[in-house]
């Protein structure tokens, strides 16, 4: 028998939008609409709105984590915030997204540090991978996760139910050009049988995640496969309906999943 497929994820990644009165509005707003969802569902707002967030989120099954975390506990890192500083206010902390390696530069070497960091402090880490277009037309899309994994996951111990993986494709966030679902599931495959190779029987328990230009409209297709357990999404994440409806198909997805077992 094949093994229980991890619990369905759906966060939101808000990136650098809300202001911190509007972000608190959209988390009410989230919470009344998502409260007790047959999925987990996260928010990850900007850090100045956590600890106001972490209050409208508290008593409700909505989780919340950090967009990203620096990789020491404290010190002279101007800007920077540690995961020591996120220890009972959010549940996980995103690192690795490609925003941060491609526009703030950050390399494989520094995201495997915050990882270690983030895992001292016994935050779940959601792991964003995936390859730009100009890798996939070069046909490297699975050498690159397979490089952003290895180096990610090498010299960290991850234990059962302390990982996510995202992958997310650079061409596909922001653009209105998801991945087709076939597109999509080669790669989570790809990154489910990597994962057995770095984390054993671990790797059962984390959950892959596609994201880039997932909507309303494209989330039940995407959730139909069977390696892709929940969406990362970002612009459809600010607006209540479109986030609502993302969490309503992976709810739907789970479902059917546990129907045909
Ligand atoms: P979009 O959903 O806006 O394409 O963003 C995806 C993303 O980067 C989520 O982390």
């Amino acid at each position: 028998m094949s093994p229980r497929p991890p619990t369905p994820l759906v966060a939101g990644n808000w990136k650098m939008n809300t202001t911190v009165g509007e972000g608190l509005e959209l988390a009410r707003a989230l919470r009344d609409a998502l409260d007790g969802s047959g999925v987990e569902v996260e928010l990850l707002p900007p850090f100045p709105h956590l600890v106001g967030v972490r209050g409208v989120l508290q008593g409700s099954s909505l989780l919340l984590g950090a967009q990203d975390c620096y990789a020491e506990d404290k010190g002279a890192f101007t800007g920077e915030v540690s995961p020591a500083m996120l220890v009972g206010i959010c549940d996980d902390v995103l690192l690795g997204h490609s925003e941060r390696r491609h526009i703030l530069g950050e390399s494989d070497e520094l995201i495997a540090r915050k990882l270690i960091a983030a895992r001292r402090h016994h935050l779940r880490v959601i792991l964003a991978v995936g390859e730009t277009e100009a890798e996939r037309l070069e046909d490297t899309t699975m050498a690159v996760v397979d490089r952003q994994l290895r180096s990610a996951l090498e010299s960290v111990e991850v234990g059962d139910g302390e990982l996510v993986v995202a992958y997310e494709p650079v061409w596909a966030i922001g653009t209105g050009r998801t991945a087709t679902p076939a597109q999509a599931e080669e790669v989570c495959v790809h990154i489910a049988s990597r994962l057995d190779e770095l984390l054993g029987e671990v790797a059962n328990t984390v959950p892959i995640l596609y994201g880039g230009s997932v909507t309303a409209a494209n989330a039940a297709e995407l959730f139909a496969e069977p390696h892709i357990h929940g969406a990362l999404v970002g612009g459809a994440s600010l607006k209540v309906d479109a986030f609502t409806a993302i969490v309503r198909a992976a709810e739907a997805a789970r479902s059917g999943d546990a129907g045909s077992r």
